[in-house]
């Protein structure tokens, strides 16, 4: 019976998919996210590597058709027009053969390559080499634009310029930096999110406007990186980012090795090791985490958010260490429904329903289970996946859920969520 549950609930995810598919890429969900996402579409290749390697492989490709020739990933590419959804191509006006935005998001697909490349290689899909490639040259451009433009002091830490680079876009995380950016925009705001989820559940219109003033001083920089580097009022070297990128670095280095690329194996691992040093020094003793750094003001950004554990994906720490943050994680769920909330409940900036500012996100588990198994911390790791599959049974493939609750909030019918129970839900053992 539980088997045919389960059965019934992939077939479910693979709708979700199927009805997202606008030809070869996925957009988040209909409507509010009417395009190609970039780390949205790493985290669905891997759901669909778990079913169908060749559509795997197509999500990958599709997005990096909007890769620029400086090796950005944007995080947005405009595939097909649509207009339910701000800010558009106009606003953006950047100049790469297809429209795509001007700013980046996490480098999930060094991790999502790797883990399509082994299911292609496990289905033994005669091609995988052929297709890898290609896909590995990209996000080596990629990585080597992260070091390049993102960290020009050599800090071993990748910064974000936009809030909306972080994938968690209102997070308390941000509060301090961006209160110093301007909130007067040339760019007229016309938000239409908030016409397909409650505004309460997104990030408030104050938000938008600073949001957009930086969209509008990057524009004018001509999206140069160093000009934007040099303006920006907002500049943060971000651990999840850096940690993001540091796992991608690493699975990288076998796919280098299969395809013959030696050189590209050493450059990976000097990368892999500069960033991994980076994020050691960003480790807290008190706070049992790691801390952004925040560049304009030097200042170490001590909110506590899901941030702080992501680096667990590319970090090996210390016994000391991993007891402090199994601990930490296990205080941020105690008393939660569904763990593990993305502002910690005890902040007074948490709110269980508003986007970043305290909602359990399935894919944010998703690496925070991988980095407790990267650290051995396998028992904490097992109950925050079991969790996250469950909540996704109960509520549905929503955007994000309510710890406080289990309540499913934001879009639904949402690929990323999907994509998240495809592969989590494998390696849930029913009981
Ligand atoms: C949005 O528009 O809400 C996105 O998160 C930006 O990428």
């Amino acid at each position: 019976m539980a088997d045919e549950l389960k059965r019934n609930r992939h077939d479910d995810a693979r709708a979700v998919l199927a009805r997202n598919d606008r030809g070869g890429y996925t957009v988040p969900t209909d409507r509010l996210y009417p395009f190609q996402w970039n780390w949205d579409s790493a985290f669905v290749a891997m759901g669909f590597a778990t079913f169908d390697v060749d559509r795997a492989y197509r999500e990958l490709e599709r997005l990096i058709e909007g890769q620029w020739d400086d090796g950005m990933i944007p995080h947005i590419v405009f595939h097909a027009p649509s207009d339910t959804y701000f800010p558009g191509p106009d606003v953006w006006g950047t100049r790469h053969r297809i429209p795509t935005s001007g700013i980046t998001q996490p480098p999930v697909f060094g991790m999502a390559l790797r883990f399509v490349h082994e299911a292609a290689v496990a289905a033994g899909q005669q091609d995988s080499i052929e297709r890898t490639r290609p896909l590995f040259e990209a996000a080596l451009r990629s990585h080597r634009w992260w070091l390049k433009a993102r960290d020009p002091d050599r800090l071993g830490l990748v910064a974000i310029l936009h809030p909306w680079e972080s994938g968690s876009d209102n997070s308390p995380a941000w509060d301090e930096a961006l209160a110093r950016v301007p909130t007067a925009t040339k760019t007229e705001i016309r938000r239409k999110d908030t016409g397909h989820v409650d505004a309460s559940m997104r990030p408030r219109d104050v938000d938008y406007q600073r949001f957009i003033h930086l969209v509008d001083i990057y524009r004018d920089c001509g999206w140069n990186p160093q000009s934007q580097w040099s303006v920006s009022p907002f500049k943060v070297a971000d651990v999840q980012m850096t940690g993001i990128l540091a796992r991608a670095t690493a699975d990288l280095i076998p796919l280098a090795s299969a395809l013959g690329a030696q050189a590209e194996a050493a450059e990976l691992s000097e990368m892999h090791h500069f960033l991994t040093e980076g994020l050691k020094r960003r480790w807290r003793d008190p706070l049992r985490r790691f801390v952004s750094l925040d560049l304009v003001s030097g200042q170490d950004i001590e909110a506590p958010t899901q941030a702080g554990f992501i680096p667990l994906v590319a970090v090996s720490l210390d016994a000391n260490q991993r007891s402090a943050v199994a601990a930490e994680i296990e205080r941020w769920c105690d008393g939660m429904v569904v763990g593990l909330p993305s502002t910690a409940p005890f902040s007074p900036a948490f709110e269980p329903k508003r986007y970043w500012r305290g909602p359990v996100w399935a894919v944010i588990n998703w690496l925070i289970v991988d980095g407790l198994r990267v650290n051995a911390i396998n028992e904490l790791a097992s109950s925050l996946e079991r969790g996250t599959v469950r909540a996704i049974e109960q509520a549905g493939f929503c955007e994000y859920f309510d710890p406080t609750t289990g309540e499913g909030l934001g879009g639904n019918t949402f690929s990323w969520t999907a994509a998240a129970y495809l592969v989590m839900s494998r390696r849930v053992v029913d009981g």
